[in-house]
């Protein structure tokens, strides 16, 4: 028996395959545009959680990083949301006076701060602030600690120290943090666990290999930590993003790609529990728009060339670390000359 389509003749079994591939391309198709509607809706449209849903006004957040960059944002937004807050970080006076900050505009703030290096791994760093916090309903956790590396390095020539730092400050500082927070906020069943992750982390980065190896250790093991607290009433939600002005990005000028700390901050605790372009992951999400449109190209369009996609990530970091080292090399010169 032979079918014709469009005057091409077919035999049953060849129209039959055919029909198949159709339907299949067809319901692959509908996927694709059913996903796309999904990350434009919570993109643009549906909003995150309420901080409110979190714990009441008064209660407590605890920003690791506060003092710079991201995590201060957090501090500053999270403090006129009417979160008490705990900051740390390395530096004290700056800790200081973001508390300053905070207080003078905000008189029903109460703030607490510790000056701790996560990358010092120290338990009695660990016990001040289990003290600090042994009184207080932890309701937010903002996991924000973390450091990259210097310049992009080939990870033989990155110094040990560097290497040992990255993974100490961003895997076991938020690892230890987590379980200090985590008890509370299971016996008052409620609570926000938000991690910082990195588009490192989603897409193996050459010459940045520690920094994106310890985001990629994250985004599993938030993902899987949320999956295990979800019915206990706590939301964990792992921040995919890329590039923010800041000391770490050293990118200084925020653009519609690169937005300022501000803005990405204000993003995120908007989006809180939405995916926004984060196709494939549960759990995580990137609240800033064109870092969203940005995820959905590559977790979709790219994920199926992932040699290429890796290789040009090299290319791109080779290109970072030459102009890095000549500007390093020509700081030298001016210094030399200056002296
Ligand atoms: N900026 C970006 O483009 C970007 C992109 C993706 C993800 N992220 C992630 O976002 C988070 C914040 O990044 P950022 O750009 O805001 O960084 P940043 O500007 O370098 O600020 C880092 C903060 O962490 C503190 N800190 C650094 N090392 C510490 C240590 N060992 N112990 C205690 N505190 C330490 C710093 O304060 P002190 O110096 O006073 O300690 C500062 O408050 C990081 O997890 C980063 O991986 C950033």
């Amino acid at each position: 028996m032979a079918v014709s389509i469009n005057s091409v003749q077919l035999s049953l079994p060849q129209a039959i395959i055919a029909g198949f591939f159709l339907v299949l391309g067809f319901l692959y198709f509908a996927f694709q545009i059913s996903e796309l509607t999904r990350v434009l809706l919570s993109t643009f449209v549906t909003p995150g959680k309420p901080l409110t849903s979190f714990g009441p006004r008064g209660s407590w957040a605890l920003i690791t990083g506060a003092s710079d960059g991201i995590g201060k944002q957090y501090a500053l937004q999270l403090a006129k949301a009417g979160f008490n807050v705990v900051l740390v970080s390395r530096t004290e006076s700056k800790l200081h006076n973001l508390s300053l900050e905070i207080t003078s505009s905000n008189s029903d703030i109460r703030t607490e701060i510790l000056a701790m290096d996560f990358s010092k791994n120290l338990g009695s760093d660990y016990e001040r602030l289990a003290a600090i916090i042994k009184d207080k309903d932890i309701a937010v956790l903002i996991n924000n600690v973390g450091q990259s590396h210097d310049l992009p390095v080939p990870y033989a020539e990155d110094p040990e120290e560097e290497v040992n730092n990255i993974i100490i400050t961003n895997c076991i500082g938020t690892l230890r943090v987590t379980r200090l927070v985590l008890p509370g906020m299971s016996a008052r069943k409620c609570g926000l666990i938000l991690t910082m992750g990195s588009f490192g982390g989603l897409l193996p980065t050459p010459l940045l290999a520690t920094y994106s190896g310890s985001k990629a250790f994250l985004q599993n093991w938030s993902t899987a930590l949320a999956a295990e607290v979800e019915a206990l009433g706590i939301t964990v939600y792992f921040i995919q993003a890329y590039i923010v002005t800041s000391a770490m990005s050293k990118v200084k000028r925020s653009t519609y790609m690169f937005p300022s700390e501000k803005d990405f901050v204000k993003s995120t605790l908007a989006k809180i529990g939405n995916r926004c372009g984060s196709v494939g992951y549960a759990f995580s999400g990137t609240p800033w728009w064109s870092h969203a449109l940005f995820a959905w190209c590559i977790l979709t369009v790219g994920y199926p060339f992932g040699h290429f996609v890796v290789h040009q990530n090299l290319v791109m970091h080779k290109k970072i670390r030459a102009r890095a080292l000549k500007k390093a090399e020509r700081m030298r010169l001016e210094a030399k000359k200056g002296t």
